[in-house]
Parts: structure tokens; C-alpha cells; sequence
């Protein structure tokens, strides 16, 4: 009899674990595709800008605002992000992301563009 509370208890024990281990699985499931705004964070971005302040570059309303109206803006964005180099917003440039995949850059862009 002994035995027989004890199986029930380890079995009662194992099926706990199987259901919160089916949980866990599930809150693991593949994420979505990183965000812009993840991205930013993820690369390096926010060390020198914030999106409604000036830092060491432009805040990225300031940038959204600039290029609002502009045609190709997110072409043309992409590509300084990618190439670094200064003289657009002061004489501070910036440096080169070459290292980031050109389809993260841009959605970074288009989550820079899209800030009021
Ligand atoms: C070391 C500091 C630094 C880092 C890191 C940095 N930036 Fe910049 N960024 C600047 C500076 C300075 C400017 C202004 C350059 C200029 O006047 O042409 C700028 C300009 C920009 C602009 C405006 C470009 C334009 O054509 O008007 C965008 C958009 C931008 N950065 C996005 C990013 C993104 C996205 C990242 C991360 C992948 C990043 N920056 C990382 C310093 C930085």
C-alpha cells in the first residue's frame, strides 16, 4: 500500500513537470523577426542617440522630422548608416556599420523614420 501512494505521488510529480516543461517550451517559441526599435538597441545605436533628445548625433524625431517629405529618404539614410561619414547634422561623423546586415539597417530606418 505503501508503495502504491508513493508510485501515484512520483507519477502525480512527473506529469507536473511535463506540463510546466510544455510551458516553458512555448514561451521559448521562435520570436518574430527582431524590431527596428530592438535593433537599435542591439547594435550600439543608443550610445550615441535617443529617439527625442540630441546625444553625440541627431535624436531620431529630429531625423523623421528632417526627411519627413524627402523621396528616397530611406535609401539615402540607409546607406550613411552603413558608410558612416559626417557633415549632414554637424561636423561629428559617424562611424561605419558595415558589419550590420544591410535589411537590419534599413528596418532601423524605417523605425527611425516612423518617430514623431
Ligand atoms: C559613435 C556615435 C554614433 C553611433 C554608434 C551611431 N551614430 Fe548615427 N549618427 C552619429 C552622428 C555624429 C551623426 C550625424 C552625422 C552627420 O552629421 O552627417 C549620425 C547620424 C545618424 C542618422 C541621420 C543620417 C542622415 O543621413 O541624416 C541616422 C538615421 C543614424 N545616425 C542612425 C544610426 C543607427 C541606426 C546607428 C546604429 C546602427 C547609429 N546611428 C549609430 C553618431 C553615431
Amino acid at each position: 500500500m505503501k508503495n502504491w501512494v508513493g508510485s501515484v505521488a512520483v507519477a502525480a510529480m512527473l506529469s507536473a513537470g511535463a506540463v510546466s516543461g510544455a510551458f516553458a517550451q512555448a514561451k521559448a517559441a521562435p520570436a518574430s523577426p527582431a524590431s527596428g526599435k530592438d535593433l537599435l538597441a542591439k547594435s550600439g545605436c543608443l550610445a550615441c542617440h535617443a529617439v527625442d533628445k540630441k546625444l553625440v548625433g541627431p535624436s531620431y524625431t529630429d531625423v523623421a522630422n528632417k526627411y519627413r517629405s524627402v523621396k528616397g529618404a530611406e535609401d539615402k539614410i540607409t546607406a550613411h548608416v552603413l558608410n558612416g561619414g559626417g557633415g549632414v547634422w554637424g561636423q561629428i561623423a559617424m562611424p561605419p556599420h558595415k558589419h550590420i546586415p544591410e535589411a537590419d539597417v534599413r528596418s532601423m530606418v524605417r523605425f527611425i523614420l516612423a518617430t514623431k
